[in-house]
């Protein structure tokens, strides 16, 4: 394991060994940051410090938190979506609501509570929501609202923190390329059926591009944010048709 300099900015990203959490880990990393993963798996970048940690278990979060010291930015990204046992509400499994609030809603909440005093003033809190906390998203009742709690959330820690000078946002992707949207292209049998203006999923290091906006000091004054990145997905009105988009060569895409 390879760690920044002392001088380094340092980050604690959940779920931060693939995915979302893993392009930002990278990401953060390649500017110089130390990056510490907490994740189920180990992060397969060289760079970035592997911890396996479950985020519904506080005590280890608060064991990793005394262990590590002193961070500057605290990303939450370690979430999970159960589709299908995670349906309408008359075919909802208790066990996946349940695991779903478990991790994506406490997880954070307890991610949250076990590392906020060990950040630096000045530093940055970045939870990951969703578009489905924003506009419906079919079949996805227990993911749905542990997003839009995680959205309330955000906000309300943004107001709590400020007097310590920590800014809190919270990241809202549209479908990205990643584990967790695996086989997705496939079911709806090519992605102009996923109904995304940009006709693509977003890629993990489009996110992550926000994220570490969003832990820089040139975010110093951007707190209590939610700020969706879907390709204009949330801008468009539902039952309107989406232009073909235009590619070099004069030819639509998709
Ligand atoms: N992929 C998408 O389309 C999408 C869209 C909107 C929001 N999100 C959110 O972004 C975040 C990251 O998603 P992703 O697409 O990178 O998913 P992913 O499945 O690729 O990665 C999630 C990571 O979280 C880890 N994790 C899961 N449960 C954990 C636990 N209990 N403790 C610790 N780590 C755990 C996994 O091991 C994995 O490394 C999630 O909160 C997700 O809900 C994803």
């Amino acid at each position: 394991m390879t760690a920044g300099s002392a001088a380094a900015p340092v980050a604690v990203i959940t779920g931060g060994a693939q995915g979302i959490g893993g392009a930002a880990a990278a990401l953060l990393a390649a500017r110089g940051w130390t990056v510490h993963a907490l994740d189920l798996r180990d992060s397969p970048e060289a760079a970035v410090l592997s911890h396996r940690c479950d985020v519904t278990d506080g005590a280890a979060l608060a064991a990793l938190a005394g262990e590590i010291g002193p961070i500057d930015a605290l990303i939450c990204s370690a979430g999970i979506n159960l589709r299908p046992r995670d349906n309408s509400p008359e075919r909802l499994e208790l066990a996946a609501w349940q695991k779903t609030l478990d991790v994506n809603l406490t997880g954070t909440m307890l991610t949250v509570r076990a590392f906020r005093p060990s950040i630096r003033p000045e530093g940055a809190i970045v939870t990951l929501g969703s578009v489905a906390a924003l506009r419906a998203m079919p079949w996805a009742d227990a993911y749905t609202a542990s997003k839009g709690a995680l959205v309330a959330l955000t906000r309300s820690w943004a107001v709590d923190y400020s007097r310590d000078g920590i800014r809190v946002n919270c990241v809202c992707p549209g479908p990205v390329d990643t584990g967790m949207m695996a086989g997705m292209i496939e079911q709806h049998a090519g992605a102009q059926q996923l109904q995304l203006p940009q006709q693509r999923m977003a890629r993990p290091a489009e996110v992550a591009e926000l994220i570490a906006f969003l832990v820089s000091p040139g975010s110093s004054y951007i707190s209590g944010t939610v700020i969706p990145v879907d390709g204009a997905a949330t801008a468009h009105s539902a039952g309107m048709p989406f232009p073909r988009r235009r590619v070099p060569g004069g030819q639509a895409a998709g």
